[in-house]
């Protein structure tokens, strides 16, 4: 696949990094470099520390490995390297400050723009099709949900704004869709900028399987709580049921009652939880039970790809669930353009042939997957994007959250997490057996 003079290509490159860091930036100048110092929790890094990781893995994979050069101060690799210091000892390295690390990125970001320009985009794995410039958009994108979500683990005063959703919204002519039994093509060969673990595209079969029409509402989930949900064992996997009880879990992360209503904390504001929004931070053990006490299931990963891409019409996969065209404001709730999932049944534009809403954007839907590798599967760049993640510790999250960017997005992009976690932008829909 050799297509360095495709029209648009650099132009394209060019503006998913320059589109990420302008969301870094708002990340990270919206805070007092004490905020950009401090730990907001310990299952974050500090931000500051994500804002030189960007710039170490852009060095590492674009000025060092596809251009060769050596290190501009490789003394600092090790700090920044995921593996070798866990999120809550990144306060206690000897990190780059504010000052510093913005002026590292930023003289990352001069050369490969210098880069960008002369080198061929094609001749080898990680230049074909502009692959790597892809793969470096992605993950500071990535690290900016991250960031995104130390904001909203961070107490104090509302630092950033952002519109309401203004989603054309027009109820789903039914609550769950039919998705017929049969193969599909799971996973991607083509997609340029697909990362390795949605590789290779494989025929998959499932039975026939109905589907919610659109994620589970907080008003769904407060029926489940009133019920005694989180007081009743028969709902929870053991390890589930475990954690509640040893941390008091009995809502979503965030919320609390107060004078008999429930209202929730969201990037400094405290307001009452809406009925009609998709249910966010809530876990895998959450989602899991609240399925089972609904009679339900959460969907497998392959029953959520299918009811996303499989076009029954002509058999075919698409890359999202309106059709091939890229994502606009009209599919889906996506980029950070709000701060918030918009109320269910929104974007009628962005649903699936069977009518299925709101599968990418708003918030991620956990699914009853452990995270694993297709079969073909070849770590691509280094094992340490996914292959060390893969096995049973880990379930799948589908369809992206309203933090994600579209160039991080896509009907086959897979995201992990433990099933404990609730500071993400998780929520959930539900399936049934026919
Ligand atoms: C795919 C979101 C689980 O944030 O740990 C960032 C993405 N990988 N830097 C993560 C990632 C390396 C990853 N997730
Ligand atoms: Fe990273």
């Amino acid at each position: 696949m050799t297509t360095g003079s495709q029209p648009g290509l650099r132009e394209r490159a060019a503006a998913a990094l320059t589109a990420a860091r302008a969301r870094t930036a708002v990340l990270t100048d919206t805070v007092t470099d004490e905020d950009l110092t401090a730990q907001h929790s310990p299952l974050m890094s500090p931000l500051v520390w994500d804002l030189a990781h960007i710039g170490n893995q852009e060095e590492l994979w674009l000025l060092r490995r596809v251009a060769g050069r050596d290190f501009m101060r490789p003394e600092i690799n090790s700090l920044y390297d995921a593996f070798q210091h866990s999120r809550s000892e990144r306060p206690n390295l000897p990190l780059l400050g504010p000052a510093e690390a913005r002026r590292y990125a930023a003289e990352v970001r001069g050369r490969v723009f210098d880069l960008l320009e002369h080198t061929p985009l094609e001749g080898s794995a990680l230049l074909d099709d502009g692959f790597a410039f892809g793969l470096i958009a992605q993950h500071e994108q990535q690290h900016d949900e991250t960031m995104l979500i130390t904001h909203q683990l961070r107490r104090g005063p509302a630092v950033l704004t952002a519109p309401d959703p203004d989603a054309p919204y027009d109820p789903p002519p039914a609550a769950e869709a039919l998705v017929p039994g049969g193969p599909f093509t799971m996973g991607t060969s083509t997609e340029p900028w697909s990362l390795d673990n949605e590789r290779p595209a494989h025929t998959r079969e499932t039975a026939p399987f109905w589907i919610d029409a659109a994620p589970v509402t907080n008003g769904a989930y407060l029926a489940f709580i009133a019920d005694g949900g989180y007081q009743d064992e028969r709902w929870w996997a053991a390890a589930g049921w475990e954690q509640i009880r040893q941390h008091g879990i009995g809502a979503p992360l965030f919320w609390h009652r107060e004078a008999g209503q429930w209202l929730r904390r969201r990037f400094g504001v405290t307001e009452p939880v809406p009925d009609t929004e998709p249910v966010v931070h809530v876990s895998w053990y959450e989602a899991d039970a609240y399925a089972r006490w609904a009679g339900r299931r959460l969907p497998t990963e392959a029953e959520w790809e299918k009811a996303a891409r499989h076009d029954p019409a002509s058999g075919r996969s698409t890359r999202y669930p309106w059709g091939d065209a890229d994502p606009t404001p009209a599919h889906a709730n996506l980029g950070q353009r709000h701060l918030r999932p918009a109320r269910a049944g929104s974007y009628p534009a962005g649903a699936s042939p069977l009518g299925v809403r709101q599968l990418i954007g708003d918030v991620w839907e956990w699914t009853a997957s452990d995270f694993l590798p297709y079969p073909g599967f070849r770590a691509f760049p280094y094992r340490e994007y996914s292959e060390v993640f893969f096995g049973p510790e880990h379930k799948v999250l589908r369809g992206g959250s309203f933090a994600v960017d579209p160039v991080a997005c896509r009907g086959t992009f897979r995201n992990w997490d433990l099933p404990v976690r609730r500071q993400i932008f998780s929520g959930f829909r539900t399936a049934r057996d026919v």
